[in-house]
């Protein structure tokens, strides 16, 4: 029942502590003009063992990419260059850390929905790193996209009920969790008063123009303001004002749809019948869309956090626009106010921009909590002349009008997808991470679409030029004037594929190492493209995937273009969420999904244990888990 999960979404998320991680914006826009100063100014302050300590004594830089490639791999384990050691943390069912409340993970799934709502979820994906002192103890925060109901229960879902619906609601959200260096490597701190969990039940309130809105009314909540938890959360981007941004993708899964989808139904995915995959609807009825029609548009938002404080309530910023969101990664115009950049990871979707109105202001989330209230949302064309234009999702303006179906900025907010169809954006072969370079360009990787140029699909474009697009592209674009900028150029970075491949539309263009399926995508304080694939079988014939070995990070020079492969992830992984702490000497990234397939999801009862990774327990079963990648010398990663 779960067969075409895969297939469906195949998935990943985003965004850095880099350059863009200034806490004030005022002294980011003076750091713009020299990026030597501005990392050295901007790391400073955090610790011993800054980036500025890479350069030689003579004052030369390292190359870019430093490290020695790794080979294509098929082995269950992490691989990673000569020089380099790595370490398992934080794996699903482990204690947050919430004080007098941490129960043992059970290696047989066993334990309970609220033990696991206060354990590390499943299947994790975006991650951010927050210092607390410096590279030497910080928060962990990340997303737990979903679960694999096969591995969450002892039984699998041979039998199904109230108790396991609330198990796998407690698997998803977010963890926060608080980490530090000790005795030569790095451990959760546990109790810590920053631990936290916030799942598929806790509630997030909502803000911005469509709050309140007739659509996002239930009842349970007649006011629209209040919604009960945040559910896929895929990659993930990271304020400078300090908060954590959860982007909420493949929600329509979750629901079972009515017997006649309206049309707005039908355009966010809602079918009729038993959703793909989730059992939820049986034993909570608010999924089940044909008794409660207006809470699958209570998903698919941008949800602020702020890690610092658990008692917060998550905020789902509907300015934002609602969408299939993949990540959401801010930069900073030099007057000092965020653009947020986001893809809407699905077939023939779109690339999104959101420019604040106001300014960023010293002083963290209290300072900024309405920043993400009020701005423009665009939305992106690509011309075939090699220029773009940002189209805005505004009410009022264009065809975005009552007669077309759009009573207010709210009902353009909620119908993001059908506004950007009338605004004739460009339909794009499934936009996952977004990050920026140190030279201003925006990098956006298309995963893959086989269905361009199918029959009855939208043909290839200059953006979009490969029919049957089974290995994906990086596409990347430069703003005209400042991030704000409504025009720009663009140029694809790379075609991804095999240069070994016999066939044309496989081959690609990487210069380098073979990969395919881009997915997660980073730009770290040197300036490295880390770029993590997500291939499956249901994207590319099974033959395309033996070459290809299991999923991989490579790093790419975005000057030169070329790509090195620099770990590859464990049988039935993918590879996800990156993020450092600021001196570049610790990289962490997740594991999700050890062991899957599609096949093993298509039998949700007996899963087929294609990894054991990481325990390799006869008892266990595969986790998803955080990898720390250190250099063995302690020296800075890539170097
Ligand atoms: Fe959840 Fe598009 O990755
Ligand atoms: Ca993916
Ligand atoms: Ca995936
Ligand atoms: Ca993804």
């Amino acid at each position: 029942m779960a067969k075409d999960f895969a297939a469906m979404e195949d998935s990943n998320r985003s965004s850095n502590p880099s350059i863009h991680d200034v806490s004030d914006p005022a002294r980011r826009t003076v750091l713009r003009g020299g990026l030597g100063l501005a990392v050295t100014g901007l790391l400073a302050p955090l610790g011993a063992g800054t980036l500025a300590g890479c350069a030689t004594a003579g004052g030369t830089a390292p190359p870019l990419l430093g490290f020695k490639g790794v080979p294509v791999s098929t082995a269950d384990a992490v691989t990673v260059p000569e020089g380099y050691v790595t370490q398992v943390i934080a794996a699903w069912g482990e204690p947050v850390g919430v004080a007098g409340a941490m129960p043992a993970f059970r290696f047989d799934a066993g334990n309970t929905a609220a033990e696991q709502a206060l354990q590390l979820g499943m299947h994790h994906d975006g991650l951010h790193y927050y210092p607390l002192d410096g590279s030497r103890r910080g928060l962990l925060v990340m997303n737990h996209e979903y679960t694999d109901d096969g591995l969450l229960h002892p039984d699998g879902m041979k039998t199904w009920g109230a108790e396991k619906v609330r198990k796998a609601q407690a698997a998803h959200g977010v963890s926060v969790i608080e980490i530090e260096w000790k005795d030569g490597r790095w451990q959760q701190v546990r109790p810590s008063r920053h631990a936290r969990r916030i799942t598929a039940a806790t509630p997030c309130a909502f803000s911005g123009p469509a709050a309140g809105h007739a659509l996002l009314r239930t009842a349970a909540d007649p006011a629209g303001r209040i919604v009960l938890g945040t559910l896929n959360n895929c990659a993930s981007g990271k304020t400078p004002w300090g908060t954590y941004l959860t982007c909420e993708e493949n929600f329509a899964f979750y629901f079972k749809g009515p017997e006649r989808p309206d049309a707005h139904q039908r355009r966010w995915g809602l079918r009729p019948g038993d959703p793909v995959g989730y059992r939820w609807h049986e034993f909570d009825e608010r999924f089940d869309a044909s008794k409660h029609p207006n809470e699958p548009n209570r998903f698919g938002w941008v949800v602020e956090i702020d890690p610092l404080d658990p008692t917060m309530t998550p905020v789902k910023r509907t300015a934002l626009g609602r969408a299939a969101h993949e990540g959401a990664t801010v930069a900073t115009t030099k007057d000092g106010r965020a653009v947020v950049y986001m893809g809407e990871d699905a077939r023939f979707e779109y690339i999104y921009k959101f420019v604040t109105r106001d300014r960023i202001r010293p002083g963290g989330f209290a300072a900024n909590h309405e920043l993400l209230d009020h701005g423009t949302l665009y939305v992106a064309r690509f011309d075939a002349d090699g220029s773009g234009r940002w189209l805005p999702l505004v009410h009022g303006q264009g065809p975005l009008t009552a007669a077309a179906g759009f009573a207010d900025q709210g009902e353009v907010l909620v119908k993001t997808r059908q506004a950007s169809d009338l605004l004739g954006a460009t339909k794009m072969d499934r936009p996952e991470w977004i990050d920026v370079d140190r030279d201003g360009w925006v990098y956006c990787t298309l995963t893959n679409n086989s269905s361009r140029g199918g029959a009855g699909q939208p043909a290839v474009d200059a953006a979009n030029p490969r029919a049957n697009n089974t290995m994906g592209h990086i596409i990347r674009w430069k703003e005209d004037g400042d991030f704000d900028g409504t025009t720009f150029r663009w140029n694809h970075f790379v075609l991804a594929g095999d240069p070994a491949n016999d066939r044309a539309d496989a081959k690609g263009n990487v210069n380098g190492d073979a990969f395919a399926c881009p997915d997660g995508l980073w730009v770290d304080a040197r300036g490295v493209l880390w770029i993590q694939t997500d291939m499956s079988t249901s994207a590319m014939g099974k033959g395309d995937l033996a070459r290809l070995g299991n999923n991989q990070m490579l790093a790419a020079d975005p000057k030169s273009g070329e790509v090195r492969r620099f770990l590859v992830g464990p049988v039935g992984c993918e590879i996800t969420g990156a993020t450092a702490t600021p001196d570049g000497r610790t990289m962490f990234i997740n594991i999700q999904h050890p062991g899957e397939t599609p096949s093993e999801r298509s039998d949700p009862d007996q899963p087929r244990r294609i990894s054991n990774w990481p325990d390799f327990r006869a008892d266990g079963r595969p986790r998803s888990a955080t990898v720390v990648i250190r250099k063995a010398d302690g020296g800075v990663i890539g170097t």
